[in-house]
């Protein structure tokens, strides 16, 4: 029997609770709600989701959140895969049908996580209105990433 991929099987899980963590978003001023859900290897999903200030500049994103309560459980290194979903806010929910896919410097937070753990992070990014969904790996995002691994911390 072909081995199943349990970061596979949860994209559409992932991306549920992605969407209700986004609705707790923070977002007043870019009205851009943003949810992320990581998953963990025994199954444990994280959310997060942005938390914006008044200071606009300070603004966290949705997978920061997610991966800094990961890292205050102790478990940056166990992270197998995330789920993102963002879109601008409306009375209906969240609009849009492009996927969001993490920034830059999420994607460099995200590479901490995979390095220490030794593995690739499956990123499945949906569209607010649920109608696009795409599957990358993190090393596809962010090829010839620096990480913890070139300080030779593994
Ligand atoms: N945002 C995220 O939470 N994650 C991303 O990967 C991209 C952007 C948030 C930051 C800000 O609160 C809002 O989306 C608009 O940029």
């Amino acid at each position: 029997m072909a081995e199943v991929d349990l970061s596979d099987v949860a994209g559409a899980v992932l991306i549920d609770a992605a969407r209700e963590a986004a609705g707790n978003a923070h977002a007043p001023y870019s009205r851009f709600a943003v949810g992320a859900a990581l998953l963990l290897e025994d199954g444990t999903i994280i959310p997060g989701t942005n938390l914006e200030n008044a200071s606009y500049g300070l603004s966290l994103c949705a997978e920061t959140v997610a991966l800094a309560a990961a890292n205050t459980a102790g478990r940056l290194r166990d992270v197998v895969a995330i789920g993102v979903i963002g879109g601008r806010m409306t009375s209906a929910g969240l609009s849009g049908s492009d996927p969001v896919r993490p920034c830059g410097r999420c994607r460099q937070i995200l590479v901490e996580a995979a390095q220490l753990g030794g593995r690739d992070i499956v990123v499945h990014c949906a569209s607010g209105d649920g109608g696009a969904v795409e599957r990358h790996l993190l090393s596809e995002l962010l090829p010839f990433a620096f990480g913890p691994d070139d300080l030779g911390m593994n």
